[in-house]
């Protein structure tokens, strides 16, 4: 969909969206639009529930042709977030409809509303998000009609010039959605980290370690969840150096496991496609750096994804395996569909060890127990950092990726020793989340350092405001706010 900004006026062509107040008061096009068409707008309100609550919408066909009323409810909670729901609200009720062109009249007349533009239209490019590629026989009636979307506001160059940088993080936020919704047999290790590849185009440099240097290194953990896998696994190193030579960089790191049978302690046939969506994390760190390529982020940023196929065969790990870490410590497998935090503790220990980030976020569709404990509509997360933690909190709150911090401690952690190595990697059933973040911990290094548990969140099992259904790119723009506030601007 293309997105134009214009000065507000009449628009020529396609429909026009305009809103109406809680207390039913018109804006200036609509009043005037109401009466060229004799009464239409005011007649189609009279005789519906709709009386301009927030997010409300009525359809009215005038003179002018489509109007779309779109409800501001009290227009003191119109803030960025409000404008995004907006967004994604209008491009809902208008994609399908047979208009090819809409256009959104904003007339309120505070100094926020070039920011209120921007951010409505990056809640319908986010809401326009599809993934057809393999479906050869959609027909045009179930495709979108809507081509392209023009907001009129006073202030239009700048409003342009902000949407341009959240453009980015859109472009970002799919990058994440497309790398979450392809297939395994279409996107493994090596594809995966391929497509990772391709962002050097954008300025980050990558660098992609296979089988042989992982050895050497001594990932014995990665390694072991990769083993029976036919798929070469992975570890891709993503750089953006935009910020000052001397900075410290900041690390973000995520669990890519391309497709997670459980391995030999293999799962249920029932709801297994699912983990097609177990690398996740990884796909939030790529989009990541793509987004703060895009908008060429003043800061130092290292991504890094370890990406595997967690498989039962004849040389996969068994449970009683005990592994070697890159740091040393030894893992008795329990469970090798406990295999997330396998991946992650290689992948952490070695971030921190090369890099020495100034704090480390992983993000990992980790434990079905994250799910239980939040459901599908918050993202829970660990911090061994209150600064970092609050920072992340207020990130999410800004653009509705709601977080929650969880507890760690020791009472936790000490279940997750073992009597044959230096720690199980599966513990007892209760407290799944937690456990399994007590185990991430022992290999951080003291770094500062977030673990968000991103199993519920990942993928959408309906439409919501500026994510249809499907792969969400939850924790993209979060992380992408947190380096504006906590990194930038420090
Ligand atoms: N990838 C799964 C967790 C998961 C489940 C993510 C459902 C998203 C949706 C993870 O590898 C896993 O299998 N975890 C186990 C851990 C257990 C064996 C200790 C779990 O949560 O059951
Ligand atoms: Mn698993
Ligand atoms: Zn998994």
């Amino acid at each position: 969909m293309k997105i134009v900004f214009a000065k507000v006026g009449r628009p020529k062509k396609g429909a026009i969206v305009v809103s109406v107040a809680e207390s039913g008061k018109l804006s200036p096009t609509a009043t005037a639009i109401d009466g060229e068409s004799g009464g239409l707008i005011a007649k189609a309100m009279a005789g519906s529930r709709f009386t301009g609550k927030a997010h409300q919408t009525l359809t009215v066909f005038t003179s002018a042709g489509r109007v779309l009323l779109y409800g501001v409810g009290d227009p003191k909670k119109f803030d960025l977030k409000w404008a995004e729901t907006a967004g994604g609200g209008i491009y809902a009720a208008l994609a399908g409809s047979g208009e090819k062109e809409v256009t959104i009249v904003m007339e309120s007349g505070d100094e926020h509303r070039a920011a209120r533009a921007a951010h409505l239209a990056l809640g319908a490019e986010l809401r326009s998000y599809r993934f057809d590629k393999y479906r050869t026989t959609l027909k045009d009636d179930d495709k979108p009609t809507l081509e392209k979307l023009t907001v009129m506001v006073d202030g239009h160059a700048e409003a342009k010039k902000l949407y341009d940088v959240e453009a980015a993080v859109a472009e970002g936020v799919a990058f994440t959605r497309d790398l979450v919704s392809e297939p395994p047999n279409v996107l493994f290790p090596e594809s995966f980290a391929q497509r990772c590849v391709g962002l050097k185009e954008l300025g980050v440099a990558v660098e992609v370690l296979g089988e042989k240097e992982m050895t050497k290194l001594g990932m014995g953990a990665l390694l072991g969840v990769g083993q029976g896998s036919r798929r070469e696994s992975k570890l891709v190193v993503m750089r953006w150096n935009g910020g000052a030579k001397s900075d410290k960089p900041v690390a973000f790191v995520g669990k890519g496991v391309c497709f997670d049978t459980g391995g030999i302690s293999i799962k249920p046939a029932g709801g297994m496609e699912d983990m097609k969506f177990d690398m996740g994390g990884a796909g939030v760190v790529s989009g990541l750096m793509r987004a703060l390529a895009g908008r060429k982020a003043k800061a130092n940023v290292i991504g890094v994804i370890g990406l595997v196929e967690n498989m039962p065969d004849g040389n996969a790990m068994r449970p009683s395996d005990i592994l070697t870490t890159m740091s040393g410590q030894t893992i008795e497998v329990i469970n090798t569909d406990a295999e997330g935090r396998l991946v992650l503790a290689d992948a952490l220990w070695y971030t921190q060890d090369k890099f020495k980030p100034s704090f480390m976020v992983d993000l990992a569709t980790l434990t079905g127990a994250m799910m239980v404990s939040l459901g599908e509509e918050t993202c829970g997360y660990f911090a061994n950092d209150d600064k970092l933690s609050d920072a992340l909190k207020a990130a999410g709150d800004a653009v509705d990726e709601p977080m929650w911090r969880m507890p760690l401690g020791d009472a936790y952690n000490k279940q997750m020793d073992s009597d044959v190595a230096d720690m199980k990697n599966a513990g007892p059933r209760w407290g799944g989340a937690i456990t399994a973040a007590c185990f991430l911990e022992r290999f951080v290094n003291k770094t500062p350092w977030i673990h968000m548990d991103i199993a519920g969140v990942t993928w959408s099992r309906k439409d919501r405001s500026t994510t249809p259904k499907g792969a969400s790119g939850f924790a993209v723009r979060a992380l992408d706010r947190l380096v504006r506030d906590y990194v930038e601007k420090t």
